[in-house]
């Protein structure tokens, strides 16, 4: 940490009375700048760093009255306290000396026990004030990080370790923020890693090491944390924190830290003293990613049993069917294939994978003497053989979850042309989503064997599909999406061959 010493700049035009002050404060551990006038002192106020002004009230050019309220006036120096040094003691000076802002006044000649009780008593002033204002802007950038983190929480795909290394980003000193640490080390449990985040020459290093013995085992549903200061008695965790990290070289000047069975945060070398402050602030990371975290998996849990649950209804239509395999997976994945080649927005091709499975849920209820029949079905039967498709939509139900289910499910076996079932829709009163569904079908039923018919190879099934063979025809199908199915015909194919 850097040493801290506080900075006074001296402004007398009497060269005399500067070298009295410089002293005077020299000795007694304060750093001493000074300026001859007020002019002097302005520029060096505006180009380094001064906890205190001592300033003479009679000076040619620009009196200490004027320093003064320039010193006020401006938003970047104003934190400053100024002590006005009047050789009178005229009520009038000072009322004029407090109207400029001044904090302090001494008197010409000094009492130089007056001069440091003085300026130790601002000094002690300043340093809370100054508290305060990094409180204030430490409150107001979590603040918006706080928000950024959540308004861009998807618990699907949330990561857990790169939502870490994204707040230790945000976190951490990459100039001379003295209310940033200059390292972090996260601990991700599960993977008994351990990763020590800093920047180095501007790039951010990340170095994942394993097994930091801090005992986090019994922290479950708990978490433990605080701070630790330079000359602090160290407790069991910052001496197996310092421990750890002296083997890298790094020597522990501060601590924040807070840890748990899942996650450790520990945030070294701030350039200045940790305070409660600091530790409630990383307090309140922590449990942002714990709580995205065990939010997301439980989200997950339910979008799992989701998938899980229409995997199992699929599956149940196949049970009275001869065995089609893994049709009904292939299903969805042309599906998204094509869904993507049509530039479908991502929540589209996500669902239609999913809810595409269900499109002959319907098969159920139909007779396993029709759906099994060896040869052509005759017009009865084809007719009770379309029903799967109203039955289907009836068996999936309106759940908001399961819409773009049913609308397959319905109309899968409309055509373009209108000549489909069961309603006869035309072009894009067919759902999109069935208007893809259909292509896809027809080429796994053409590539697959039927108790009907015999498996046909990609050439075959692509050509019927492209070019018609009388029962399926070009005109049956939306261009565009016949189209998409032209481009994606080698991905198409990949996947009936993978999943055969
Ligand atoms: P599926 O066997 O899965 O066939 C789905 C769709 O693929 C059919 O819908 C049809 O459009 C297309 N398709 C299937 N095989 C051929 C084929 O050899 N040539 C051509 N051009 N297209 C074909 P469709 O016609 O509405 O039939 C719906 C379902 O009815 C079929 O599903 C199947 O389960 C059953 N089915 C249809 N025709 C017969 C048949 O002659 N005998 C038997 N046992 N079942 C049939
Ligand atoms: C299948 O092969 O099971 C799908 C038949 C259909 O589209 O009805
Ligand atoms: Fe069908």
């Amino acid at each position: 940490m850097k040493e801290f010493k506080p900075i006074i700049l001296c402004v007398d035009d009497e060269p005399q009375n500067l070298k009295l002050l410089e002293a005077v404060l020299s000795p007694r551990g304060y750093e001493v700048l000074k300026a001859q006038n007020g002019f002097l002192a302005l520029e060096i106020l505006k180009n380094q760093s001064v906890d205190i002004v001592l300033l003479d009230v009679m000076m040619p050019g620009m009196d200490g009255y004027e320093v003064c309220r320039k010193i006020k006036e401006d938003e970047s120096l104003r934190h400053i306290p100024v002590i006005m040094i009047t050789a009178l003691t005229a009520k009038e000076e000072r009322i004029r000396g407090i109207e400029a802002g001044a904090e302090e006044f001494l008197s010409k000649p000094f009492d130089v026990g007056e001069v440091l009780a003085r300026i130790n008593m601002l000094l002690r002033v300043k340093n809370l004030n100054d508290k305060l204002r990094n409180a204030y802007s430490q409150i107001d950038s979590l603040t918006g990080f706080s928000e950024k983190l959540l308004l861009s929480f998807d618990p699907i795909k949330f990561d857990f370790v790169s939502t870490i290394d994204v707040v230790v980003y945000q976190m951490l000193r990459q100039k001379d923020e003295v209310d940033k640490p200059e390292v972090i080390l996260a601990g991700i449990n599960e993977n008994k890693e351990w990763i020590i985040y800093r920047f180095l020459e501007g790039k951010l290093d990340r170095i994942a090491l394993y097994g930091l013995p801090l005992k986090i085992e019994h922290l479950k549903d708990s978490v433990r944390g605080g701070f630790f200061n330079e000359g602090q008695e160290l407790n069991q965790d910052v001496e197996t924190v310092s421990r750890f990290l002296s083997r890298e070289n790094i020597l522990v000047n501060n601590m924040v830290y807070y840890l748990s069975d899942k996650l450790s945060l520990i945030a070294i070398n701030y350039e200045r003293e940790v305070t409660a402050y600091d530790a409630s602030v990383m307090h309140n990371i922590f449990l942002h990613i714990l709580f995205m975290n065990s939010l997301s998996h439980q989200i997950k849990q339910t979008e799992d049993a989701f998938v899980y649950t229409v995997f199992a209804l699929a599956r149940s239509a196949e049970a009275n069917d001869e065995d089609t395999g893994n049709h009904i997976l292939r299903i969805g994945d042309y599906a998204e294939v094509l869904a993507r080649e049509l530039k479908l927005p991502q929540p589209f091709v996500e669902q239609i994978k999913i809810q595409a499975l269900l499109h002959d849920v319907g098969k159920v209820h139909i007779h396993p003497d029709i759906l099994r029949k060896p040869g052509k079905l005759t017009a009865e039967e084809f007719e009770e053989m379309k029903k799967h498709t109203v039955l289907g939509a009836e068996i999936i139900g309106k759940h908001p979850r399961l819409r773009m289910a049913s609308s397959i499910a319905l109309h899968h076996h409309e055509k373009w042309d209108g000549s489909g079932y069961p309603y006869g829709l035309k072009e894009e009163s067919i759902p999109l989503e069935a208007r893809i569904v259909t292509i896809v079908d027809i080429y796994d039923a053409l590539r697959s064997q039927r108790p009907y018919k015999p498996a046909f190879d990609h050439e075959k099934a692509f050509r019927i599909i492209t070019e018609g063979d009388g029962r399926s025809m070009p005109q049956h199908f939306d261009p565009q999406v016949l189209q998409a199915f032209k481009a994606a015909a080698s991905k198409i194919e990949e996947i009936y061959e993978k999943n055969k």
